[in-house]
């Protein structure tokens, strides 16, 4: 990989750049977002979802994984599955779909009358081939201290009861929430300009559990700039891709606080 590509924010459309600018095999880890459906109209851009679906595929290092946050839209009681038909076409085209984790919203404003409130979003974590880097985030346990726990067999055929300690904590589930909103999703509040900017804790944990310091980080939709902020203050490189000017332009901003590069692509 050229280092001049490695920690910047480009304005083009992912597709052109990926085919004209990163080679094979060459990324350790994707963190992103698609538009999905018409919910928002991100300035009106095309996205041609199976043709960046097949450069992510191309770019990504051997054992590299993607993580694709998506939701459905629901329309007239309907759901879009929308999220479903990107995963089975992602397994179509060759990844290994290592796992389907679900993002909680903490909070959420969009309730139906008429079924329960949708708080979550669907992160498929896409492999290609077994997964080079898993380094598991963990949780406290519900309870710690010493208990009487059920040891092995004895030859009699009794389990004996032994004083032990409860481990003080575990991998954490593949369900995670997070509360969304200023000083949930972000506090940097030109963030909020974008219409659809997930967590930083998210970005930050997948970050952590799918990629090692010094690694490149993929962002092909960065909308405003989440993945690239959290991939830097984490000691990892970056590139982030956004179609849109504007977006890109509210990428730099917030990375402008702790980085002074930015970079144009003409399409
Ligand atoms: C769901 S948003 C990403 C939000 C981002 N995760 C964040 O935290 O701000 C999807 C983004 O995809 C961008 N996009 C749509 N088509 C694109 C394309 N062909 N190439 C690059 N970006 C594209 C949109 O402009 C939008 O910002």
């Amino acid at each position: 990989m050229n280092s001049d590509f490695l920690n910047r924010l480009y304005a083009g459309d992912s597709v052109n750049f990926l085919k004209g600018y990163i080679q094979d095999d060459s990324i350790d880890m994707v963190l992103t977002s698609p538009p999905y459906d018409d919910l928002r109209n991100y300035n009106g851009y095309s996205f041609e979802f199976e043709k960046i679906a097949h450069e992510i595929f191309r770019v990504l290092k051997k054992g590299g994984v993607a993580v694709w946050v998506v939701g459905d839209k629901i329309r007239n009681g309907n759901r879009s599955l929308t999220s479903f038909k990107h995963a089975l076409y992602f397994q179509e085209i060759g990844f290994n779909v290592h796992d389907v984790m679900i993002y909680a919203k903490k909070n959420t404003p969009f309730m139906r009358s008429n079924a329960y409130t949708n708080s979550y979003e669907y992160m498929f974590i896409f492999s290609k081939g077994k997964p080079k880097t898993f380094n598991p985030l963990k949780e406290a346990t519900a309870r710690h201290g010493a208990e009487m726990l059920v040891a092995n067999k004895k030859a009699d055929g009794k389990n004996y009861k032994v004083l032990r300690e409860l481990k003080k904590e575990k991998t954490r589930t593949n369900i995670w929430f997070y509360a969304v909103g200023l000083g949930g999703t972000t506090n940097d509040k030109e963030a909020f300009k974008h219409p659809a900017t997930y967590p930083e804790q998210l970005a930050q944990d997948h970050i952590l559990s799918w990629s090692n310091e010094g690694d490149i980080v993929l962002d092909p939709m960065c909308g405003s700039g989440t993945t690239c902020k959290m991939a830097f203050l984490n000691k990892r490189n970056f590139i982030g891709i956004d179609i849109s000017q504007e977006y890109i332009d509210i990428a730099q901003k917030r990375l402008d606080k702790y980085m002074g590069i930015f970079s144009e692509y003409s399409k």
